[in-house]
């Protein structure tokens, strides 16, 4: 009899996202499978079939029952600037008042209020704060987390904040892909010399495997598309991948650029142009989305969806969680997403697993449920895919698989040291 270390048995209902990312998600195709199993060995998926059959073939370790339950590639979280301290509650009371979130950090607030608080912060307290936040998304579902630096400003500093984010990636099951975020130049001082002392940084993460990705938020008030290239070209050059923010408050043809350096996610796209889809997908590049961010900013625009089905652009969300917008779930994205963007339910779901994975470069290893593949599953308190987004407003999450190891199981934390 095959051996495994946990069987997830009795499912109702199994999307597994078979036939990889898609950017026209449908019930036909998504690999949905009734009344099955998922028997899991290690970290990896060994076997998805008839739950009937997998019972009687297995003998497991662990069994877990589903009830007849939905379960779902574990959530891919492919945004999230989860290490800084402070809050900015006054902010959010200030935009509903009518300030908007330019004239906050033009001021000198936002984001640099922020790098202010987490510089006044020790690193314990840093890594503190981040592993309560990675384990309260580990709780919602979220079993891989792209996490960013950003408030640290001085780019020596960042380097070091991508050093905490490792240290906290050992210590949770999830997988963590570390990001270096180019947020915001400096208010005062020479923005050329700051540039070029972030290039400095850039080559020092990818020289001690830090980072796995660059970032720039390319937008007003931050990095101009001249800048952001200089930066984005280093961390090609230093063998990084890349992502950025482009088209959050202003266009300045930063989604452009993106497309044109060929990035594997263009993230935010409130104010894109709709023509610029087609050169998105052309790129081959994810669109990011972030339903909880244009939320937080009270925003009025909305990327150009219609555009972005239409050319074939893969959509991923994320959860962009950070001090403007503290939404730690990307479940919570996936839940909004079919009021704030329009998405249909299986689009939300594969934004939020399989399509996600393929923006942060992992979709050949994760976000889909056959064999092989991480075991990463969400058991749904829903019976089917259809219930996600129709019912929301709570943690919906009932049992978490992490890397093949049971992380949350009855809605009750599982703690058990992650296993590598
Ligand atoms: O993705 N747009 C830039 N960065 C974040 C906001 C960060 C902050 O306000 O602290 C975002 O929305
Ligand atoms: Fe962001």
């Amino acid at each position: 009899m095959p051996r495994a270390d946990l069987v997830v048995y009795n499912i109702g209902e199994l999307v597994t996202f078979k036939g990889g990312p898609t950017a026209r998600p449908r019930p036909g195709e998504a690999g949905i499978l009734r009344g099955a199993a998922v028997a899991i060995r290690g970290s990896r998926v060994v076997e998805v079939g008839p739950s009937s059959l997998l019972r009687s073939r297995y003998t497991a370790l662990e069994w877990l029952d589903a009830e007849g339950r939905l379960a779902t590639p574990g959530l891919v979280d492919m945004h999230t600037h989860p290490l800084f301290a402070g809050s900015r509650e006054d902010e959010f009371e200030a935009k509903l008042s009518g300030v908007s979130y330019g004239e906050i950090l033009a001021r000198g607030g936002g984001i640099y209020r922020t790098i202010k608080a987490t510089r006044a912060a020790s690193r314990e307290e840093l890594l503190g704060l981040l592993l309560e936040r990675l384990y309260r998304m580990l709780w919602g579902g979220t079993t891989i987390v792209e996490a960013k630096t950003g408030y640290a400003l001085k780019p020596r500093v960042e380097v070091e904040h991508l050093r905490i984010i490792s240290e906290a990636a050992r210590l949770t099951p999830q997988l963590v892909v570390p990001t270096l975020l180019a947020h915001v130049p400096p208010r005062e001082g020479d923005r050329e010399a700051y540039i070029e002392e972030f290039r400095g940084a850039i080559r020092a993460a990818a020289r001690q495997g830090l980072a796995r990705y660059f970032d720039v938020f390319c937008d007003r008030g931050a990095f101009t598309p001249v800048e952001s290239r200089i930066l984005l070209e280093e961390a090609w050059r230093a063998g990084l991948r890349l992502r950025m923010h482009a088209d959050q408050l202003e266009y300045l043809g930063c989604s452009r650029l993106a497309a044109e350096l060929r990035l594997d996610s263009v993230d935010h796209l409130e104010v894109m142009p709709p023509e610029n889809a087609r050169v998105l997908a052309e790129a081959g590049s994810t669109a990011g989305l972030l339903p909880t961010s244009i939320m937080a900013m009270m925003q009025a625009e909305r990327p150009p969806i219609k555009a972005i089905r239409e050319a074939g652009v893969p959509i991923a969300l994320g959860s962009d969680y950070n001090p403007n917008n503290m939404t730690p779930l990307v479940q919570t994205a996936l839940q909004v997403a079919p009021y704030i963007l329009g998405l249909t339910p299986l689009e939300a779901l594969a934004a939020a697993t399989v399509n996600a994975a393929a923006s942060l470069g992992l979709a050949g290893i994760a976000g889909r449920v056959v064999p092989g593949f991480r075991a990463d599953l969400v058991v749904w308190d829903a019976e089917n895919y259809r219930w996600l987004g129709y019912e929301w407003g709570y943690n919906m999450a009932l049992h978490v698989v992490a890397a093949g190891r049971p992380a949350l199981v009855d809605g009750r934390p599982v703690l058990r040291p992650p296993q590598r």
